[in-house]
Order: structure tokens, then sequence, then C-alpha cells
């Protein structure tokens, strides 16, 4: 059986993209493959966090792996900061790695555009821990978003070359982007994806946005002049990611929709994204609030955690004795 790895960061409720775009493949994949799927914390404090909130949304992103479907019974549920062998792994694979190739990375541009002052230098070396994260389990496959796609390519450079400098340990592993619904755009800027950070709360779904915020959300989606619900990336970036969004929501094809739609509004054709998001998030939620407060959240999360250390660290012993790190010990 492949083994597939993923990571979220616990910075915020999880978005509509988050889900659509990571989640609910993750969801998919369980019954196929051994899953690993992490709660990256440690990544998460590249950027200033508030202490008690880090917490809590830790915990109610482990809540929400579980209400969105995945079952502890088939999949690791972990919390990165419980498994000690992520950052050891993470300042050996910093060691490979070199400075011009992170800075090069769009994701650390981004971040550090507005000056190096005020940046963390943990946002720079963030892809070697994201790569121990994968390496440490022999992960086969990835699933994530389109934006992640760079720090992948630079995993699989990680584990070549540590594979050819050092000793054939790791897996190269691939990555593997969803068809529909790998970038879900800001209901705002179209052409900016959706994100947990952006400032407009108007720009993103929560995934624990209730009803009525949702519905207002996407009726105040901005589309175009036009009227006419047709999917075009280009000219038509709003009416797209709406019609991408309903698509995957409803389990129907965006030509099936276009038909439906052919002669109708704009007004109508939200309220019917609209009803298509709450009828896929409703359930999640409700198994949210259930989960959010009983024991058996920590005690997946306990489990998760066991069974992931065991497995990291032997690999990070076969890393360590690699690089020169293990102590040879004298035969008595
Ligand atoms: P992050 O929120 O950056 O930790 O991302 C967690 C996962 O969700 C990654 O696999 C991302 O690629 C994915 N993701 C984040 N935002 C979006 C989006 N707007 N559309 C699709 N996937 C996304
Ligand atoms: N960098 C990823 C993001 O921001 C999160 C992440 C950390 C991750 N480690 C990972 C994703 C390992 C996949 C595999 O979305």
């Amino acid at each position: 059986m492949k083994t597939i790895f993923s990571g979220i960061q616990p910075s915020g409720t999880l978005t509509l993209g988050n889900y659509l775009g990571a989640m609910k493949h993750f969801v998919d994949m369980q019954d196929e493959y051994n899953c690993y799927f992490c709660i990256v914390n440690e990544h998460a404090i590249t950027v200033p966090q508030e202490r008690l909130k880090l917490r809590e949304n830790t915990k109610s992103l482990a809540a929400l792996y579980l209400a969105a479907g995945i079952d502890p019974a088939k999949s690791t549920l972990f919390i990165q900061s419980e498994v000690l062998a992520h950052t050891q792994l993470g300042w050996m694979l910093q060691c490979v790695s070199y400075i011009g190739e992170l800075e090069r990375m769009t994701q650390f541009k981004d971040k550090s555009s507005g000056g190096k002052e005020g940046v963390s230098s943990g946002l720079l070396t963030y892809p070697p821990l994201m790569a121990a994260d994968i390496l440490l389990y022999k992960t086969d496959i990835v699933p994530v978003g389109e934006d992640q796609k760079q720090h992948l390519e630079l995993t699989r450079n990680l584990a070549q070359r540590f594979n050819n400098k050092f000793n054939d340990i790791f897996t190269v592993p691939e990555v593997r982007i969803p068809k529909v619904g790998a970038r879900i755009m800001s209901l705002q800027e179209p052409t900016k994806k959706m994100s947990k950070s952006d400032e407009n709360q108007k720009a993103y779904i929560s995934m624990l946005d209730d009803e009525k915020k949702i519905v207002k959300k996407i009726k105040s989606a901005v589309t175009d002049s036009e009227g006419i619900v047709k999917y075009d990336k280009e000219n038509k970036p709003g009416v797209s990611n709406l019609l991408t969004i309903f698509s995957i929501c409803s389990n129907r094809s965006i030509e099936d929709i276009e038909n439906e739609f052919k002669d109708k509004g704009y007004g109508e054709f939200k309220q019917a994204v609209a009803e298509s998001v709450v009828s896929v998030l409703k359930p999640i939620q409700e198994r949210y609030h259930e989960l959010i407060q009983s024991e058996e959240l920590d005690d997946v999360l306990d489990e998760g955690a066991d069974k992931a250390s065991f497995e990291a660290q032997k690999m990070l012993r076969k890393a360590k004795k690699a690089m020169g790190l293990d102590r040879a010990k004298k035969k008595k």
C-alpha cells in the first residue's frame, strides 16, 4: 500500500478552499492509501502567533479533520510538535539545503516582500522542515493545492541530494494536485487565491461559517456585468470560481450547471451555489461541535502521535547514521 502525507497549518479556521483543495481529497484517499495527516503547528510559528489562539486553532483543526471524515482507524492524525523527529530531521535537511534555493521560493518572497528585518528566519527555512515531515514516513504521494508545488519540487531535490551525498534512504515523493478545486479563488478578488489570512472576511468562506454568513458572502461575491453563467477563467474569473465551487459541492459537471442557468441571472445562480456549499458544510459543522468538546479528540491525537513517532524514529535513526550523527560504540 502506498503512503500519503499531507499537512495543514493551524493558523486560523480553514476555508472552503482548504476543504475543496485539500481535505476533501484526503478523505477520499483513506481507503486506498496508508495516510498521515499532520497539523503543522511548527510551520505556523514562522509568523507571529498568539499562544492561546494557536492552541485553540490546533485542536480546532484536529476536530475539523475528523468531522470532515478522516477516520482514525484508517489514518494517522497527529500534531507536528508532538513528534520530535520532525524538527530534528528538519535541522539536518536545513544543512543540506542552500540559502539561494530557499530564497527563490515564491511563498518566502511574497511574505518577505515588505523587508527582511521583521521576518523570521523560520520563514526562510520552512521548506526543509516541510521536507522532513514528508520524508520521515517514506511518503510516496503528497496531495496538496497548487500553491505548494514549488515546495514539493524542493523536497524532491533535497531527498535526491541527501540520497546521493550520504546514503540512499529516502523515498522521493510525488506531488498530487487535484484536477478541479486546486485553487479556489477569493470571492472579492477572484484572481487571488482564497486564503484564511485575508484581511477581508468577505473574501473567504470559513468551514465554520453559518448558513446566513455563507449566503451573504456568496451573494456579495464579485462577478462581472455580462450576466451569463459561463466558465471562462480568463475573462470571467469570479463566475468561473463560483462554478468550480458549485460543481464540486454538488457533484455535477460545470457544463450541466451552465445549461441549467443559461437563461437565469446571477442572483438565482448565487443562491444555488450557496445552497450547495451549505449542504456540504452543515453536516461537518454539526459533527465538529460534538467533537470539539469530547475526550475522543485527545485520545485520537495521543494515539496518532505514538504511531507517527514510532515510524518517524526509525527513519531519523537511518538519517543520523547516514550523516555521521550517531555514535560508534565500542564493542564490549
Ligand atoms: P494552508 O492553509 O496554507 O496550510 O494550506 C493547507 C492546504 O490547503 C494545502 O494543501 C493548500 O495547497 C490547500 N489550499 C489552501 N488554500 C487553497 C485554495 N484557495 N484553493 C485550493 N487549495 C488550497
Ligand atoms: N506548507 C504547507 C502549506 O502551507 C503545509 C505543510 C507543512 C505541508 N508540511 C507539509 C503540506 C507536508 C504537505 C506535506 O500548505
